[in-house]
């Protein structure tokens, strides 16, 4: 066995062939052709010449010369895509393609029937010439891919493919204004520079096995889901003809899920609201520790304000969430004021209302004690309670 293995290796490949175990004739065949084939076609080859043609007017429109073959076309094919991170801050997100480039070149098209009918031969990229993958307008796109371990497929039509994993960050403009329960928009637009519109038309296509639901699901990340996926070619049009570019775009829509704002944000502020109001008009207990409670309650508030404004950009308009916590800040600002006013507001009437005595004023002076107190916990307890399942509604309302 150990021996068999030995002789293996220092055996010469040639004798591969002559190892009736391992020798199937057609593949020696199989073989031949192919180096023949390979020399044929290599033989005047250039790959650092591109394949695209320029005996065209670029201030004409596309396609008017009738003789000329039709615009040298890119192809971009998503396979997979992957949501990897969103910085609302930064208005950023990053994504993980899984991309197949193709395109066309007229020089390594061979007649199948005369070479065996081989159609296809697998090869390193860089003996071909090959259009670079292009991102407009983005941050930073990393390249998996080892220079070395780049491989290309082509074909007897000169139709030739490779397969590329790129990671793109891409500047996307977040709107805020429905945080925590929002829709994001982004885009990922590819292009071919250099070459003018007249010459080169980028398409792009989305693999649609991709589009199914249970595919789908597994392209968000644990905070996002991607709710659509589309694409379409803009061109990217300027006053003068010449600078016009089209651009391939990947739309993608995601949706955030706000399970974590809820119960790291809402929840809490609302429990510690409900509960601040009770301690605020507790009954016997003097003015300072109800004050107390009341700021401390304030003070919570505005920290929880700073939690979310790390997460968000700094924009001009302001989140549910901040509406939400702003409002609790003031339904407390009005709980203090209550109970700072109120005993003011007994010395200030009391002398005014026993001048008279009728039933309707001792009613009266009676309610400006305990009962106002407990009318106005009551209203700002209902006020927390609504502000907090107004806040909830918007989730269910984004559920459906
Ligand atoms: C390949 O080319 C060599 C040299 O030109 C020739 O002898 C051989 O027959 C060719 N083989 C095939 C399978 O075409
Ligand atoms: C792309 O170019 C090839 C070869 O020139 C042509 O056969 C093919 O139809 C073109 N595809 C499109 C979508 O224009
Ligand atoms: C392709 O090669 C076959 C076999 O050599 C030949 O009969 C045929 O005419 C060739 N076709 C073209 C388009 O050259
Ligand atoms: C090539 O394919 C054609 C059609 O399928 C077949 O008739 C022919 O025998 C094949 N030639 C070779 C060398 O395999
Ligand atoms: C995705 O967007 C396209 C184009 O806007 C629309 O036609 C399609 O209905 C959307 N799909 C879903 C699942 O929302």
């Amino acid at each position: 066995m150990i021996l068999a293995i030995f002789s293996a290796i220092f055996m010469p490949i040639d004798s591969f062939f002559f190892d009736p175990e391992l020798y199937v004739p057609k593949y020696k065949d199989f073989l031949d052709v192919q180096r023949n084939l390979t020399k044929h076609i290599f033989r005047d080859y250039d790959p650092t010449v591109s394949p695209v043609y320029t005996w065209v007017d670029v201030d004409l429109p596309i396609g008017y010369d009738n003789e000329a073959p039709k615009r040298y076309n890119y192809t971009i094919f998503l396979y997979y895509l992957k949501l990897v991170e969103v910085q609302e801050p930064q208005e950023k997100i990053s994504v993980v393609m899984e991309i197949m480039e193709y395109w066309y070149d007229a020089r390594l098209s061979w007649n199948a029937s005369a070479w065996q009918n081989t159609t296809m031969i697998y090869m390193k990229q860089d003996k071909v010439w090959s259009p670079t993958i292009s991102v407009f307008g983005v941050n930073d796109i990393v390249d998996f891919r080892d220079n070395d371990n780049r491989l290309i497929c082509i074909e007897n039509t000169g139709f030739i493919w490779d397969y590329v994993s790129v990671r793109v960050s891409a500047n996307c403009e977040m709107d805020v204004s429905r945080f925590p329960f929002d829709t994001q928009i982004c885009q990922i637009r590819f292009c071919l520079p250099i070459f003018y519109r007249v010459q080169v038309d980028i398409l792009n296509e989305i693999y649609e096995e991709i589009m199914d639901e249970r595919i789908f699901k597994t392209m968000g990340n644990s905070e996002w889901k991607l709710l659509n996926l589309t694409n379409r070619v803009e061109a990217l049009v300027y006053n003068d003809n010449m600078g016009t570019m089209d651009l391939a775009i990947f739309e993608i829509t995601i949706r955030r899920n706000p399970l974590y704002y809820i119960y790291m944000i809402v929840f809490p502020s609302f429990i510690i609201n409900f509960v601040s109001i009770v301690g605020v008009f507790l009954n016997g207990a003097d003015k300072m520790s109800r004050l107390n409670v009341g700021l401390t309650n304030i003070m919570t508030m505005t920290f929880i304000l700073g939690v979310m404004a790390d997460k968000i950009p700094r924009t001009g308009n302001i989140p549910l969430l901040g509406i939400y916590i702003i409002i609790n800040l003031v339904i407390m600002l009005i709980a203090i004021a209550i109970v700072t006013a109120i005993t003011e507001l007994r010395k200030w009437a009391s002398p005014k209302l026993r001048k008279k005595k009728t039933a309707l004023r001792a009613q009266l002076e009676s309610f400006l004690g305990r009962p106002l107190e407990y009318t106005s916990a009551i209203i700002l307890e209902l006020m927390t309670c609504a502000n907090f399942l107004v806040m909830v509604g918007f989730w269910f309302e984004d559920d459906s």
